[in-house]
């Protein structure tokens, strides 16, 4: 049952839903748009704010859905593995040959399901942030370490290792990002390229 429902979330995870509404909303393929990324800051590029709130909902849903649904059937690990799964699938789909997103969105509401102080919490990091500094890499960086952190601080250390292991890839998604921001030419939120 576990690995089965493992399966389902890693299917789940791998629906590229910035692909699905930019195809959608008539505006290309996103892989051929700015940065190239399948997620909704990407989305934004194309200046179509709709597709991208629809983007940022269905990847963050996607974890969360993934999550809830392996609680009630399975139980509370195979909730933290359903998450982990969904999270691998965004990041690597098996429907775009394994070249996926960054994880930001699905990390965001896999932790949101898992335990929502500490989601929440991070959501208000990464908008604490991007209001601060107007990038998303940036703040997406910043809520992804201080997930594992709210974790511990909050008491929920049961999570910490599980909440590491996304951020570590999240950080190692970005590695372009990073080497851009060290160079001081990421691109702010919403800006072409
Ligand atoms: O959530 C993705 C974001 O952190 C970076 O996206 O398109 O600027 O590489 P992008």
């Amino acid at each position: 049952m576990l690995i089965v429902t493992a399966l389902l979330a890693y299917l789940l995870g791998s629906v590229p839903f910035g692909i699905v509404w930019a195809r959608l909303f008539g505006l290309g393929d996103l892989r051929k748009i700015g940065s190239g990324n399948i997620g909704a800051t990407n989305v934004m590029r194309t200046g179509s704010k709709p597709a991208a709130a629809l983007t940022l909902v269905c990847d963050a849903g996607k974890g969360a859905f993934a999550v809830i649904v392996a609680r009630i059937l399975v139980g509370p690990e195979a909730a933290q593995i359903a998450g982990v799964a969904a999270f691998l699938g965004h990041c690597y789909p098996i429907y775009l040959g394994f070249r996926g997103g960054k994880g930001v969105a699905t990390f965001l509401g896999t932790t949101i399901a898992l335990a929502w102080p500490v989601g929440l919490a991070a959501c208000g990091v990464w908008l604490a942030t991007a209001a601060l500094f107007r990038i998303s890499s940036l703040a997406a960086l910043v809520a992804a370490v201080s997930g594992p952190a709210i974790a511990g601080f909050m008491g929920y250390g049961y999570l910490i290792a599980t909440l590491s292991g996304m951020a570590l890839l999240i950080f190692l998604r970005h590695r372009e990002n990073i080497a851009r921001l060290v160079a001081g030419k990421e691109p702010k939120i919403g800006q072409k390229s």
